[in-house]
């Protein structure tokens, strides 16, 4: 069985402090979950504060964001030395909030992805839809080519340490959640595509998070998918009592 993941994308939201707060908050809330890989993203400049309060916990750090440079002239730009050094064990790339208004394309996911593959770091990748592609049909061709472009060129061996996540665009941040059904029928799509790409047993071991407008009341029916292992999740995650419901929704269903 894939081990369930809860991943909390704090976005633009919580300064240093705040952040720190939140994690010893956590820390202590989820001292009996012992199945479950918890993982918060907090913005980069929370990263140190929140690593010197989760470093003796089984809680993970993972970034945002990364370049696909290991280093140099790229003003603004964080690379994945900074964030392994900085404690993260995780990475987000292709968030479809960078896709849309930071100009990320699949070329950038797939450098990004391998420069992270040569840290210890794991990259959790984003993958979906719009609202139009959807209405259009085009979900599947669409997921397709995000799928095959972003991870062009990589290993077998590469490809069972990146962890994905399928974001409808049209779900991120509006309250309107996938049905289990819609996300199901993708999720069990994207193993096709890696069964075809990689093998089967690839496919079978590669942990497929689902993200968008996730909450404690729909997380449940979401997570009994089959080929759902968890969630990417941003508004709910940014209150601990939510998250923590969330988490132990994850680990009694890995009982
Ligand atoms: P949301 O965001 O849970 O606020 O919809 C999810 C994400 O963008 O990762």
């Amino acid at each position: 069985m894939r081990k369930k993941i809860i991943a909390g994308n704090w976005k633009m939201n919580k300064t240093g402090a705040e952040a720190a707060s939140f994690a010893r908050d956590l820390k202590l809330k989820t001292l009996n979950i012992n199945k479950t890989e918890i993982v918060i993203c907090p913005p980069f400049t929370a990263l140190a504060p929140v690593y010197d309060m989760l470093k003796e916990s089984r809680l993970k750090l993972g970034a945002q964001n990364v370049h696909w440079e290991p280093a140099g002239a790229f003003t603004g730009e964080i690379s994945v030395e900074m964030i392994e050094k900085a404690g993260c064990k995780y990475v987000i790339i292709g968030h479809s909030e960078r896709r849309q208004f930071f100009g990320e394309t699949d070329q950038t996911v797939n450098k990004k992805i391998k420069q992270t593959l040569a840290s210890s770091l794991c990259p959790i990748v984003c993958f979906g839809e719009t609202l139009q592609q959807r209405q259009d049909g085009k979900t599947q061709s669409i997921i397709r080519t995000q799928v095959t472009e972003g991870l062009a060129g990589l290993s077998i061996e590469q490809m069972q340490r990146i962890v994905l996540a399928y974001e409808p665009v049209w779900a991120i941040g509006t309250g309107v959640t996938a049905t289990p059904e819609q996300a199901e029928e993708v999720h069990n799509f994207i193993r096709q595509l890696l069964s075809g790409l990689f093998n089967s047993q690839t496919a079978e071991v590669v942990p497929i998070l689902y993200g968008g407008s996730v909450k404690p009341d729909n997380i449940k029916e979401l997570l009994n998918q089959q080929n759902i292992d968890g969630g990417l999740i941003g508004g709910a995650s940014l209150k601990v009592d939510p998250f923590v419901e969330m988490i132990k929704v994850a680990e009694d269903l890995s009982n």
